[in-house]
Formats: structure tokens, sequence, C-alpha cells
């Protein structure tokens, strides 16, 4: 993952739909991005708005390899304590993940979500055809066998690995930076198919992720839902600003009912 970013202007509310007949829709291929903005709404910081992630703690100690080595207790502390809060009941998928499992069971062609998010709220909300590129908090990965398990249990100094059996050796399964995200070729390839591209709560600051809309066919239709502009904003065709609580909902519907008419 790399930090890059560009300032573009704000520009307007659109949520005209228009395509062609819902029998060509069949073959087409519609890939979803997140962001931390789509999780908002559930109770989740995001990285970088005000009083964000990323504005009380220092990205290199929390975030990076070489943050771990220098000081374990201190990443683990910020995992454990985000991996809590996620399991805490207030925290619940919001009317933005509903809408797209709707839109993942409505959707009559090709359906990715990739979400840079290491929450499980869209899981829980209900989509499967699901990629976590950047890891996942509920699931710690073994530094000597690199085994991956499910985790919701903090991570302690003392904390045994269920393969190694050794303590100190279990770190969050986070992408960090510095480090690949996940399942680059096999997203790449679909992108360089992808019919209609929609990023959704994401500042367009970290890269592969933000690089992703430049990816696809010039014929896409790219659409950016997000609370404002974000730096890779002049990248798409279309662009709907506010909360991903409403604004999914609204588009995705309009979007199902545009097909289902057609
Ligand atoms: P950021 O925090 O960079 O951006 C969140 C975006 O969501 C901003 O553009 C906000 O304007 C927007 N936003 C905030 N509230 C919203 C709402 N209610 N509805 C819609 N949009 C809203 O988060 P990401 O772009 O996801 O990586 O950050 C990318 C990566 O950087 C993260 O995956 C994380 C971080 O370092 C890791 O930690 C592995």
């Amino acid at each position: 993952m790399h930090p890059k970013g560009r300032l573009v202007q704000s520009v307007s509310l659109d949520l005209r739909c228009d395509f062609g007949s819902y029998r060509g829709m069949t073959e087409k291929l519609l890939i979803v991005l997140t962001g931390a903005g789509i999780s908002a709404e559930s109770g989740l910081k995001t990285f970088r708005d005000h009083n964000g992630l990323w504005e009380n703690h220092r990205v290199e100690d929390v975030a990076s390899p070489e943050g771990f080595r220098r000081d374990p207790r201190l990443v683990q502390d910020f995992y454990n304590a985000r991996r809590a809060q996620l399991l805490s009941p207030e925290v619940r998928p919001n009317a933005g993940h509903e809408a797209l499992v709707r839109l993942e069971r409505e959707w009559p062609g090709e359906f990715l979500l990739v979400t840079q998010n290491v929450d499980n709220l869209h899981e829980r909300a209900g989509n499967q055809r699901l990629l976590h590129m950047h890891g996942e908090l509920l699931k710690a990965r073994c530094l000597r066998t690199h085994a991956v398990h499910e985790w919701t249990d903090p991570i302690l100094p003392d904390t045994r690995c269920p393969c190694c059996r050794r303590s100190g050796t279990l770190r969050p399964h986070i992408v960090w930076f510095g480090e690949m995200p996940l399942e680059m070729p096999r997203v790449y390839g679909l992108l360089a198919r992808c019919d209609v591209f929609l990023a959704i709560g994401t500042s367009g600051q970290v890269y592969p992720a933000a690089g992703f809309v430049e990816a696809v066919p010039e014929t896409a239709r790219t659409v950016e839902l997000n609370l404002e502009a974000s730096a890779v904003s002049s990248a798409f065709g279309e662009h709907l600003h506010g909360p991903a609580g409403r604004i999914v909902p609204a588009f995705v519907d309009q979007l199902l009912e545009n097909l289902r008419q057609s």
C-alpha cells in the first residue's frame, strides 16, 4: 500500500441510470470497491477524516512491519481495541451495507465486492462474493507458519498460537504499509473486463485501490459514491456525494428499478 493524494473539485449529484436492456446486463461484470466511509455510520472511525484513526496514531507506528518489530505491544493493543469495538453490540451493518447485499442478489451479471475495510460488516450484512484486500480484523496470522486463524480475543504477550504453540508469534491478519494487498492478480484480471465500477466511502489516497478506476476499460461506467470528492474523483464518470447510508440505497434502488423496467 502506498499513500498518495491530489485534490479535485466536488461535482454534482446525479442518480441517472442510463443502462441498456436487462438482457444485456446478464453478461456485465459489476465491481464495487468500498472503504472506511461505508462503515462510518455503523460507528467505526475512518482513517483520514477529522478525529480519524490516523489523527490519533502514527501510521508508521501501528500499521507497518517496522512499527510491529519496534513495539509489538503497541500494535497489538491498537488492533485489540479495534477488534473489541467491532465485536460490541452497537456496531452493526448500516443501510449502505444492506443495499450492497440487494445489489449482489439482484444484479443479473457477475458481481464482486472488494473492500479495503478490515471489519466484517459486509459479510454480516449478507454479501458473499467479497474479498478483503487489506486483511481482516477477526483473523490472526502465525509469523512462523503463515497459517491464518479466526480470531476474536485480544492478542497478548502470553497468547499462544494454535498452530506453533508459542507465544509472541501471532500478528493481526492486516495488510500494513509496505506490504502487498491480498488477491491483486485476481482483482486486476477482473478490473480489466469490468463493465460497471463503483467506489464507495474511500478517500482515494491509498494505492493500489485508488488506482482501480484507471484499470477498468474506457467503456466502463464508473461511479464514485462518497461524502465528498476524493483524491481521484476526476477519474470517475459520475459522482454522488453524501453519507453512504443514504446515497448507496438510493443509487442501488434506482439502478435495480431501471434494470427491472428495461
Ligand atoms: P479514509 O479514511 O482514507 O477515507 C474515508 C472516506 O470516506 C473519506 O473520503 C470520507 O470523506 C468518506 N466518508 C466519511 N464518512 C462517510 C459516510 N458516512 N459516507 C460516505 N463516505 C464517507 O479511508 P479509506 O479510503 O478506506 O488501510 O482508507 C484506505 C486505507 O487506508 C484503509 O484500508 C487503511 C488505511 O490506511 C489499512 O489500515 C490496512
